[in-house]
């Protein structure tokens, strides 16, 4: 597609240990187009974060990628030197995380992170780069900048800590946003209010935003595309409100069950049963398969591929195995 900012296409990453490699991202491949917000959703231990931190080359040790490529304007960052990625990072691609207070300095008020912020990326003087903050403090919608700049982050609520972190993120003007679980530690109100921020700014700022969140409810409202995942690999990817009307894997729609909806608040919250497998006990077949209400034989054993159902939306399960495969 012409206007795709990142494409990821079969990454593979991977923990080094005694049992030799586990994979925890596995064959995973999307793409993100200019401008949009694509929501990467599945339960802890997915591998959503891995995926992310893939993409900014930050992987943790003794995690690596193995394979794959990640082109960003067709680019593919898996061949750059770290320092060419250090200068992508924070400049053309940032990224925000859960727990804010703790990726803010403590000792440090919130105005002068900043301004460091911007004074990293670009050359701008003291007096610009405060005047720059005092203007993204305003715009990620902090009531009374002034005040907020002379503020440390403990006297600010974890709302306010985590539009300021937005306020650093986009201090360098990114094309691309991740936003890990950014309104998980928030209240339920807190977390709509920067929902709607993040998509607001994505509009004003003409930047993409990859929202990642193990809660497909904080998806629905702001998402144009989703790729859900599913221990280290994507189980379905397509246009929200298709995924949301018509979920076509067993996983999907286990996960749409489990929204809470106010007409049925007197039920008990349906959950899909077990846990996502260990990084060492992947099944050989379809990883969902021993919690999937419609495995067949064939699951246990068989890797599914990812089929094309229409355009644009891709599912990975032998349901479909009549479908045309993603990769021919
Ligand atoms: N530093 C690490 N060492 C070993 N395993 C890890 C490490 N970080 C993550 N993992 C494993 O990788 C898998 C995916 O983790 P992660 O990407 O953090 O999932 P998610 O963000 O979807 O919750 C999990 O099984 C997790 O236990
Ligand atoms: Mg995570």
């Amino acid at each position: 597609m012409s206007n795709c900012l990142l494409e990821v296409k079969d990454l593979v990453t991977a923990f080094t240990t005694s049992k030799g490699p586990l994979r925890a991202v596995d064959g995973v491949s999307f793409q993100v187009n200019s401008g949009e917000l694509i929501g990467v959703v599945g339960e802890s231990g997915s591998g959503k974060s891995l995926t992310s931190l893939s993409i900014m080359g930050l992987v943790p040790y003794p995690g690596k990628v193995v394979s794959g490529e990640i082109f960003f304007e067709g680019q593919d960052l898996l061949k750059l030197e770290e320092a060419e990625m250090v200068k992508i990072r924070g400049k053309n691609i940032a990224m925000i995380f859960q727990d804010s207070r703790v990726s803010l300095d403590p000792v440090c008020r919130c105005g002068e992170q900043i301004v460091e912020a911007i004074r990293t990326h670009e050359k701008a003087t003291r007096e610009e780069a405060r005047e720059r903050a005092l203007e993204l403090i305003g715009l990620v919608g902090i009531p009374n900048p002034a005040r907020c700049v002379n503020a440390y982050p403990h006297e600010l609520s974890g709302g306010m800590c985590q539009r300021i972190m937005i306020a650093i993120a986009l201090s360098c003007r990114p094309k691309l946003l991740i936003a890990d679980e950014p309104t998980t530690a928030l209240d339920v109100t807190v977390q709509a209010q920067i929902l709607e921020l993040l998509d607001k700014l994505r509009h004003d700022f003409d930047m993409s935003v990859i929202l990642i969140t193990h809660n497909l409810g904080v998806v629905a409202g702001v998402a144009d595309r989703i790729a859900v995942m599913y221990a280290g690999q994507i189980m379905e990817l397509g246009d929200i409100g298709e995924i949301l009307n018509h979920p076509m894997h067993p996983y999907t729609q286990g996960l749409i069950k489990s929204i809470p909806k106010l007409e049925v608040s007197s039920k008990r919250l349906y959950s899909i049963s077990g846990t996502v497998p260990a990084l060492d006990k992947m099944p050989s077949g379809c990883r969902f398969e021993q919690r999937c209400p419609e495995a067949m034989a064939l699951c246990a054993t068989v890797l599914p591929e990812m089929c094309v159902l229409s355009d644009g939306q891709y599912v990975c399960c032998h349901k479909y195995d009549t479908w045309r495969s993603a990769y021919e």
